[in-house]
């Protein structure tokens, strides 16, 4: 086992599936994938393998924020030996054109977090995504219809925030969503030599207050899923 991780070497497959809360692993196994094994309980972050369409995959739970997300893809990566990682999650929309239950690619990710100022030594390190695996989830999204934007999010620290001045600015700059792990993602993964890709569905609206109901989730939730599913085994 890792230090967090409690899976034995070879039971964890290369192309894993990351939500944010370990009982959406537990659900995302359930529902997609067949012949599931736990292979962690550790902390209550439960990791599913199995297979899906006949190909090995695994799903993680990573926690919220960069730095139980750095924990999990660092272990990932380095302990297990995991090549393909995509996390499926929620951001809050920051432009008037995304809408709630539209579906958001990162194709690169802006931060308030200071991991990376100390790991650069003050330099700016620019996160982006795996393009083939970036590409591949375009190319399905747009086939079943969905309604895409690809661009660039911000990884905040800070989900309660009291100066919204930062935001206003990035959303001036074009950023399209807030969430809280795709810095520490796209980091590691090129750290390691790893490809990553974060898919998100809209769950609420900067600028106009919207916010998804249960329903909504639900139905945006699958089509985020398939997407992932299909390019995690492409
Ligand atoms: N802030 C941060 N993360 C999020 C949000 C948000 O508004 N919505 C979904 N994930």
């Amino acid at each position: 086992m890792s230090v967090h991780i409690g899976a034995k070497q070879g039971e964890i497959a290369e192309t894993i599936l990351l939500p944010g809360d370990p009982l959406r692993a537990k659900h995302i196994a359930e529902t997609y994938m067949e012949d599931i094994v736990c292979y962690n309980e550790v902390r209550g972050m439960l990791g599913f393998t199995g297979t899906y369409r006949g190909k090995r995959v695994s799903v993680q739970g990573t926690g919220m924020g960069i730095p139980t997300t750095s924990i999990y893809v660092n272990e990932l990566i380095a302990d297990y030996g995991v090549k393909n990682l995509i996390r499926v999650g929620t951001c809050g929309a920051m432009q008037e054109h995304v809408h709630v239950r539209d579906v958001v690619l990162a194709q690169a990710s802006c931060t308030d977090s200071s991991m990376n100022r100390h790991e650069f030594s003050g330099y700016d390190y620019s996160p982006i995504a795996s393009f083939p695996l970036l590409q591949a989830a375009y190319e399905r999204g747009m086939a079943k219809g969905l309604k895409l934007h690809v661009g660039n999010v911000f990884s905040s620290d800070m989900f309660y925030r009291g100066d919204k001045s930062v935001v206003k600015k990035l959303m001036d700059y074009g950023v399209l969503g807030v969430e809280m792990e795709t810095t520490a993602l796209y980091t590691l993964a090129a750290k390691y030599g790893a490809k990553a890709l974060t898919i998100l569905t809209v769950s609420d609206h900067l600028l106009t207050g919207e916010e998804t109901t249960a329903a909504d989730r639900q139905t945006t939730f699958h089509d985020m899923m398939e997407v992932a599913l299909e390019t995690a085994i492409s």
